[in-house]
């Protein structure tokens, strides 16, 4: 099953990636936009129902469907070695009878470090400043995220105090739960795949081409070994990481020293317990030596150093009963089945319910109400049901069928096309209108203060409010009227409405629920088009044009802008007030009447700030080059653009040439 489902996966992806050359790089599509939105679908309801499966580099994983045209290679100045495993008290043992072997000694010590779960990074700073990140890569090259990285307030961006003039810093760039939690929540909202681990997170983060997404991301970093360094840094590991503290890198609090393995032993035992206290994911120890010397004589085997060790912890797992199965209505209809359980304790949490994603998932896992079942956190956070305890089943346990009406208003439900999920189709379910409701007021759109899920219940049931645009309608009798409503919390209920006028035209967009349209993407979509007007006549070609706009969310904003229901809300919205326009940043008319064509990698900009550049002095950006084109802006590793423009005799500049162009 699952070996099937890895290889679909592949070959999907595979799929979607040659769509995306043919579209984007040589603008030659092969399919219907249907059917490209299909395989992606398809993907994607793959990989939700098997997160462990998803790769930072899947088409899913994305902004958009734009294939990212690359980071700049760079080598590494010393090798980026990896860590050898083990998972057991022995193994560590043995490890450190190597250990002793190797040095004919038992005079050494060791430091006991977490195991951060994230993306390793190196860091290099030049006379005190960051001039590099890079990633791991394959040990010896990585990818340069220096501007990815620099949105990252953990990271210093100078040194202070005395500091060599190359200074090389490896550490671990990471996600806090917290964050994770969130930034999955948004997916989940907008009906993207949810990113399976907080490491997948950091990764997918990084390697975003527009490094204002990766300052949203909310990453962080903890420093824990030495690169390359122009003069001597320290004699130990413990020496090394006390100057990174005293020099500004931020260093992880839970550092000890050990004498001998068996202490080693002692402190991972204690954190494989107290693991999910912390507010970033573990996933085991790292061992090290500490003398700086003694790590020399001991050297590597292949790609690990035979100094260091790391002691993984397993994956903690419960057992329960899973009570009932509901099934809950989302935003879109969507109909989305939930286990609840006998309550659990499981990685430091207690376990209530899971979601059981859809019917198919149901099927694949045969669970029923009534059942025994194991459970996991993925990612150590999301509750899972892993497997389901057949032979403790109770002989009368009917299989879970899924609903034919909407349970909360009792309209039929439909199929989606690719067969996965079932929604409610009714635009007037109740239960929609009020997740739609919660989400237009939530911290992160509209941000209506005093407007929560109770009264929004309330503002429904007592048909007091239809759509959106009904809230601002709302008078302080009306809401004086409802239960537990008194004058003076009516008031501040209107007052946080009146408030939420004044949002920005991002905001309202994301609130408006537009299928995979987040506050992301509706930062992009604001900064291009400036007001509701213009996006509601933008067609589908218009909005592909856009960096990080691909096929898949041109036309999820095209038809919702298409949808005369939609049309007669925004309407009311407008009349009521909700109009924002996005502020003009227009610098200059110097590229006026000249269009763009950007290609490869620019060193320190990522394509959109370039892309916005060539718009605040009056250019025009075009994918494709043509007779039309006035000019090739072309990085690094410039493609098959850079040949066209050759054949076609368009002029080729360089990104100092355009920034002499925009007199910078
Ligand atoms: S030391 C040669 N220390 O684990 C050893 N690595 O599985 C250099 N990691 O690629 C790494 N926490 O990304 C070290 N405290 C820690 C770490 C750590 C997490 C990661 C690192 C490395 C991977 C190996």
């Amino acid at each position: 099953m699952k070996l099937a489902a890895e290889q679909k996966i592949k070959s999907l992806r595979q799929q979607i990636r040659k769509h995306d050359y043919l579209y984007y790089v040589l603008n030659q599509p092969r399919i219907p936009d249907q059917k490209y939105d299909k395989l992606f679908s398809e993907l994607k309801n793959l990989e939700q129902r098997h997160p462990e499966l998803i790769t930072p580099d899947s088409p899913t994983q994305r902004v958009s469907g734009r294939p990212i045209e690359g980071f700049e290679q760079v080598k590494h100045s010393s090798e980026m070695l990896s860590i050898d495993n083990t998972y057991s008290a022995d193994e560590l043992r043995d490890f450190d009878q190597r250990v002793a072997k190797g040095l004919g000694t038992k005079n050494y010590s060791y430091i006991v470090e977490l195991k951060i779960d994230g993306v390793a990074m190196s860091l290099r700073y030049e006379k005190g400043l960051l001039v590099l990140g890079a990633t791991r890569g394959d040990g010896s090259k990585g990818d340069n995220v220096t501007n990815n990285i620099r949105t990252i307030k953990a990271i210093p961006l100078s040194l202070d105090g005395d500091v060599p003039d190359v200074l090389e810093v490896r550490g671990e760039v990471y996600m806090p739960k917290k964050a994770f939690e969130k930034l999955n929540e948004e997916k989940e909202q907008q009906e993207q795949a949810l990113f399976a681990n907080p490491r997948n997170a950091a990764a997918g983060s990084l390697k975003l081409l527009d490094a204002k997404i990766t300052a949203q991301r909310k990453l962080s970093f903890f420093a824990y070994s030495l690169g390359q360094t122009s003069i001597p840094f320290a004699k130990t590991h413990y020496e090394s990481l006390e100057k990174f503290k005293k020099i500004g890198l931020p260093v992880n609090p839970n550092i000890k020293k050990a004498d001998n393995i068996e202490q080693v032993i002692e402190i991972c035992d204690q954190w494989e317990k107290r693991r999910f206290k912390l507010d970033y994911q573990i996933d085991g120890m790292v061992i090290k030596i500490d003398s700086l010397d003694q790590r020399e004589i001991l050297g590597a085997t292949g790609r690990a150093p035979r100094w260091c060790i790391s002691y993984k912890f397993a994956a903690e797992q419960a057992k329960t009963k899973v009570l009932s199965i509901d099934v809950q209505v989302g935003k879109t209809g969507i109909l989305t089945p939930v286990a609840n359980f006998e309550p659990v304790l499981l990685a430091g949490t207690t376990v209530k319910r899971a979601s059981l994603h859809n019917f198919d998932e149901i099927d694949r896992l045969d669970v029923r109400e009534g059942d025994t079942v194991m459970i996991e956190k993925a990612g150590e956070i999301i509750p899972q049901v892993i497997e389901v305890k057949k032979e403790q089943r109770h002989k009368d346990a009917k299989p879970f069928r899924p609903p034919v009406k909407c349970p909360v208003c009792g309209s039929k439900v439909q199929k989606d096309e690719d067969g996965v999920y079932i929604r409610c189709a009714s635009p007037s379910c109740p239960a929609q209108l009020k997740e739609k409701l919660r989400y237009f007021a939530g911290r992160d759109q509209m941000d209506i203060e005093n407007l929560g899920p109770a009264l929004i219940e309330q503002l429904v049931d007592k048909g007091l409010v239809q759509d959106f645009a009904d809230l601002y309608k709302l008078d302080i009798f009306a809401l004086a009227s409802l239960e537990r409503m008194a004058q003076k919390s009516a008031q501040n209920v209107l007052d946080g409405i009146e408030k939420s006028k004044s949002q920005p035209l991002a905001r309202l967009l994301a609130a408006l629920g537009i299928r995979h349209i987040g506050i992301q993407n509706a930062e992009i979509l604001a900064r291009q088009f400036d007001s509701i007007e213009k996006i509601k006549k933008a067609t589908v070609e218009e909005l592909t044009q856009i960096e990080q706009i691909g096929p898949v969310l041109a036309k999820s904003i095209y038809e919702y802008f298409h949808d005369s229901n939609n049309l007669k809300i925004i309407d009311k919205l407008i009349t009521a007030g909700v109009n924002p326009k996005q502020k003009q940043t227009k610098h200059s008319d110097k590229l006026a009447g000249k269009t763009f064509v950007v290609t490869g990698t620019l060193e320190n900009f990522s394509r959109s700030q370039i892309e916005q550049a060539i718009k605040d002095n009056s250019g025009k950006v075009s994918s494709s080059v043509s007779k039309k084109t006035d000019y090739v802006l072309a990085g690094t590793e410039a493609g098959s653009k850079l040949d066209k423009a050759q054949q076609l005799g368009v002029k080729i500049i360089d990104k100092k040439q355009f920034l002499e162009m925009i007199g910078k």
